[in-house]
């Protein structure tokens, strides 16, 4: 059991943002013993937010309001991950405090985002925070391993390079702001089914080249260099989304790529200017189906923080 220890008084009420995430390279280099794959990739954190409110609450209890509220059953009361992190730093530290987290959700869920990632590490640290229970750093990566492998990335964004199942975590800087365009389709992918899915290869890159274009800040040679083995697996269970790249690539970005496990598919632009253009011409383009409602895709322009 982690130890809490004391210090002086807790904050009333805060609020913290928990960004979302792409991989610019993704290569799975086997599968293991334990069911999960062996991964390089690298992880940068955009600005496209979450937003939890930590507030106190009476001990004992833990709240957790969602905003808006939402049918999904993933999203709703003990499955949800800012609550299975809230138990397990309970259980680690012994404490009884309570809390009222909202959660308010921009992040597209099973979109390759790593939104559900980002909440729960959001909500370690957020506690932390609130029950002042002092842990480390390397106290809360080794609660966010357990509870899934990219969350560990959120506690040492904004980029870097992970291996492991995901959750070994060594920063790594880019040398350049990367301008973004994110096109969210009107499905998503469960993760579980895409790597289900994969057909492992022996051509395995080692992610050199997107390491040295990153470090360079070299625009160019980053989107020559984009990669996501995850990439024909989704496309295998989805055969659309070839479609949802080829808009992309219609614009002529310096590069797109699908991001984690999808569904969402992004381009690199050469900046902001051209990140704004790229959207207006996506949007341009989308299906009218998906301009609105349930079937709407969701397009957004980001860069890296
Ligand atoms: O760790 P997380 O719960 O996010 O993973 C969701 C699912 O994705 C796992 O149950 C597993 O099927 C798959 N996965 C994998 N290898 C990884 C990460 C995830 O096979 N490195």
């Amino acid at each position: 059991m982690l130890r809490e220890r004391q210090g002086s008084g807790p904050p009333a009420a805060f609020t913290l943002k928990a960004p979302a995430k792409v991989n610019l390279f993704l290569e799975v280099m086997g599968r293991r013993s334990d069911g999960y794959h062996e991964l390089r990739t690298l992880m940068v954190a955009v600005g496209l937010f979450d937003r939890l409110e930590f507030a106190q609450a009476p001990p004992g209890k833990l709240a957790l309001v969602m905003n808006p509220p939402v049918a999904d059953r993933g999203l709703k009361g003990r499955r949800n991950l800012v609550a299975r992190a809230a138990e397990l730093l309970r259980r680690r530290t012994g404490t009884k405090a309570g809390a009222q987290v909202t959660l308010t959700k921009r992040i597209p869920v099973s979109a390759g985002l790593g939104g559900g990632s980002s909440d729960a590490a959001t909500a370690l640290i957020g506690l932390n925070r609130l029950w002042q229970l002092k842990l480390s750093r390397d106290e809360l990566d080794v609660l966010a391993a357990e509870l899934g492998s990219d969350v560990a990335f959120f506690l040492r964004k904004p980029s870097a390079w992970c291996t492991g199942r995901g959750e070994v975590v060594e920063p790594w800087a880019l040398g350049v702001r990367l301008h973004l365009v994110l096109v969210r389709p009107p499905f998503g992918l469960s993760t579980a089914e895409v790597y289900g899915a994969l057909q492992l290869s022996r051509k395995r890159l080692d992610g050199s080249k997107i390491k040295s274009a990153t470090a360079a800040g070299n625009v160019a040679a980053i989107g020559r260099h984009l990669h996501n083995r995850l990439q024909e697996s989704a496309l295998a269970l989805r055969p659309e989304l070839k479609k949802w790249l080829g808009l992309l690539a219609a614009q002529r970005p310096v590069g797109e790529l699908l991001s984690g496990s999808g569904s969402t598919v992004f381009a690199l632009a050469r900046d902001a200017a051209d990140a704004r253009r790229i959207a207006a011409g996506v949007r341009r383009s989308l299906p009218p189906v998906s301009r609105r409602g349930a079937n709407e895709a969701q397009v957004f322009v980001v860069r890296s923080m």
